[in-house]
């Protein structure tokens, strides 16, 4: 997969040199290229920005300088897809990155002062690019170089090969079961006074496979009650029931509707 990042703060995107990331770009797994808005500038000050039209605080990024920048990034009959990070997009979720990580080329374009001006998405979408905007929360920052980091390395360790052991993608949280992860202990057994639960030294696969899905089904319902009124009416069987049942305190636990729990 290739991802090409287009920022004014290059420098900042250093940390995907590092870690699983890292070692999948020098594998040759994932073709990371970072570029300087400012290299498609055209005056002596290299400006990306100006004034907003109508007044108000802040700076606008110039939508020329944004223009050079994609055209030059995004064939115009290829398969790119255009990623664009912005507090007002639709929030990045796992869901996302999987979609994303089928991709054989995105652009990220980090906007930084109060953002890109709005023609650019415009144009590219009617000139067919494929374009997301995505926020990484209900929270702003004060650039998209950090939501293209987060955004890299959630789509990046789900490409074949990233992640040493596949099967670790499968039943982490925000995983298929839709679900969050149960709690996960290593040695020493005792620590602090505090020992690990007995049945994660049994050795009993069978036992700790349904331990698991407990602490799972247990964990979300106390704090993601919307992920367990998300869940398909397939997606429980009858201990799952119990445990959603004893954990909300709701005798009558359903899935596909709101928790009584969802607003406590
Ligand atoms: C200061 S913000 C602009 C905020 C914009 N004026 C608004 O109120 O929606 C500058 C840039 O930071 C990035 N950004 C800020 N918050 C973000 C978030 N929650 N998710 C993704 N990107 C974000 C975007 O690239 C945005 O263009």
């Amino acid at each position: 997969m290739r991802i090409d990042v287009v920022t004014i703060f290059p420098d900042y995107l250093a940390a995907l040199d590092l870690s699983l990331v890292g070692k999948a770009r020098r594998a040759g797994l994932l073709d990371l290229r970072v570029h300087d808005l400012r290299d498609w500038t055209d005056d002596r000050h290299r400006t990306v920005d100006d004034t907003p039209f109508g007044g108000g605080a802040g700076m606008v990024m110039r939508p020329d300088v944004w223009g050079r920048a994609l055209d030059d990034l995004l064939p115009a009959d290829g398969p790119a897809r255009l990623v664009v990070p912005s507090p007002s997009g639709e929030v990045f979720t796992q869901r996302r990155a999987e979609a994303l990580a089928t991709e054989e080329h995105l652009v990220v374009a980090c906007g930084r002062y109060e953002g890109i001006d709005a023609r650019v998405v415009e144009h590219y979408r009617d000139r067919g690019v494929a374009v997301d905007e995505l926020s990484l929360g209900d929270y702003v920052l004060n650039g998209g170089e950090v939501a293209a980091l987060v955004m890299v390395e959630a789509v990046g360790r789900l490409l074949p090969g990233v992640v040493g052991n596949p099967h670790s993608l499968v039943e982490e949280s925000h995983g298929e079961a839709g679900l969050l992860e149960y709690p996960v202990y290593t040695k020493p057994p005792v620590w602090q006074g505090r020992e690990v639960p007995d049945v994660l030294l049994s050795g009993h696969h069978a036992r700790i496979e349904r331990w698991r899905r407990d602490e799972a089904l247990r964990r979300t319902a106390r704090r993601r009650p919307d992920m367990i009124a998300a869940l398909g009416e397939d997606a429980l069987d009858r201990r799952d029931r119990e445990v959603l049942a004893e954990a909300t305190g709701d005798a009558d636990a359903s899935v596909g509707e709101a928790s009584h729990d969802a607003d406590a």
